[in-house]
């Protein structure tokens, strides 16, 4: 299995510590993972490793750092909505997922100090899991993030530095860190094994329901959610086990929307966008580095991008509090945004939101 380039198409081993191909493009996994099937389930394991067949990473080593990801439970709230609580991982949010995976990779290769910048969450996630693989970790956090966010980030004797600025400036600073001081990067955006991991979102959810339901929603920022959603997706569509894809709806924030602007245009790139504060500090990603792959998708299979509305989230947040349901304000940007566009559509259609970050971390 190699890395291939996705501008150039220069393939390098994966064992390689080069964050991106001296081209500037972001790695791809050139591999093919195994029909999803049914019988290929490890059901031994009550957890994400129950999909090790269809994951290119080490399974004895993702053994040994394993948390007990997965296999999040999903709640229905009416007739129409299911909600999968990704908050309720093991350290309370989706991240979780695609950060075993890349942590069991860099065990794997070698790795011995790892940088990475993030609103908190990836951040959070990298840190734990570098703590029980035994590597060190430095994180890059923007000023103003959650001040649980970081605390927890040092409870698993990470660094944490706080950079004044905006998350995209965060993330120049950490990559800067990366090129002169050759330290490995173990991002979610940049490092493909991510991917690998949240993948697994669609395959618990196919495999508690054994159907997929008509409209999906996700946050869109980055993207790690996103590509790992649409993965999964395409992992069953291969396998023949659905016959279309969904109706996926992406969630940027109002304030923050560089995918939305240039789905108006059908440019295959990010806009370039004004950003303002948002409450969906999470999703507030203005220079998205998998942007253009993000952008194939959404052409590919019609997806709607819609944005949330910077006005009703707190309000979104309460409800589902009040039907205790307790997220951070990015996870009830999804909500808002859920409420605002399944108002104007068909009303007998279910769908699935993605319960991503726990209320406690604000
Ligand atoms: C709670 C929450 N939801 C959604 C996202 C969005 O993920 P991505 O930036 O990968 O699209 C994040 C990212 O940090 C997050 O923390
Ligand atoms: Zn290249």
């Amino acid at each position: 299995m190699k890395y291939i380039c996705s501008r150039c198409n220069k393939t390098e081993d994966i064992t390689t510590h080069k964050p991106a191909c001296e081209c500037g493009g972001l790695w791809k996994l050139d591999y093919r993972n195994n029909k999803f099937s049914n019988t290929m389930i490890v059901k031994e394991h009550w957890n994400m490793m129950r999909y090790k067949n269809f994951i290119p990473v080490n399974s004895k080593t993702w053994a040994e750092i394993s948390l007990g990801e997965g296999m999040t439970p999903m709640v229905r709230l009416n007739k129409n909505l299911l909600l999968k609580m990704d908050y309720l991982m093991p350290t309370l949010s989706f991240k979780d997922r695609g950060a075993a995976v890349l942590i069991a990779h860099c065990r794997d290769i070698g790795v011995k100090s790892v940088v990475q910048d993030s609103s908190g969450n990836a951040g959070n996630s990298i840190a734990a899991y570098c703590a029980r693989a035994g590597i060190d970790c430095e994180i890059f956090v923007p000023e103003g993030a959650s001040e649980k966010k970081i605390e927890m980030i040092k409870s698993h004797n990470a660094e944490v530095t706080v950079v004044p600025g905006s998350r995209d400036h965060c993330a120049d600073v950490c990559r800067k860190k990366v090129q002169t001081e050759g330290k490995y990067y173990a991002n979610h955006v940049y490092n493909p094994f991510f991917y690998e991991g949240t993948k697994t979102y669609i395959y618990e959810v196919y495999e508690e329901l054994k159907y997929i339901p008509q409209n999906i929603y996700v946050p869109l920022g980055n993207g790690t959610l996103f590509i790992g959603i649409m993965k999964g997706l395409e992992d069953l569509l291969a396998a023949g086990l659905i016959e279309k894809m969904p109706q996926i709806i992406a969630v940027q924030s109002e304030n923050c929307a560089p995918i939305a602007e240039a789905v108006k245009n059908r440019e295959k790139t990010p806009a370039d966008i004004n950003i303002s504060s948002t409450l969906a500090e999470g999703i507030a990603i203005g220079r998205p580095m998998r942007g253009p792959e993000i952008l194939d998708y959404i052409y590919k299979y019609s997806i709607d991008v819609i944005t949330a509305p910077e006005n009703r989230i707190s309000k979104a947040k309460a409800e589902l509090a009040a039907e205790e349901i307790y997220i951070e304000d990015t996870t009830a940007a999804t909500y808002a945004a859920y409420l605002k566009y399944s108002q104007s559509r068909e009303s007998n259609v279910e769908s699935l939101l993605p319960m991503c970050g726990a209320g406690l971390k604000k």
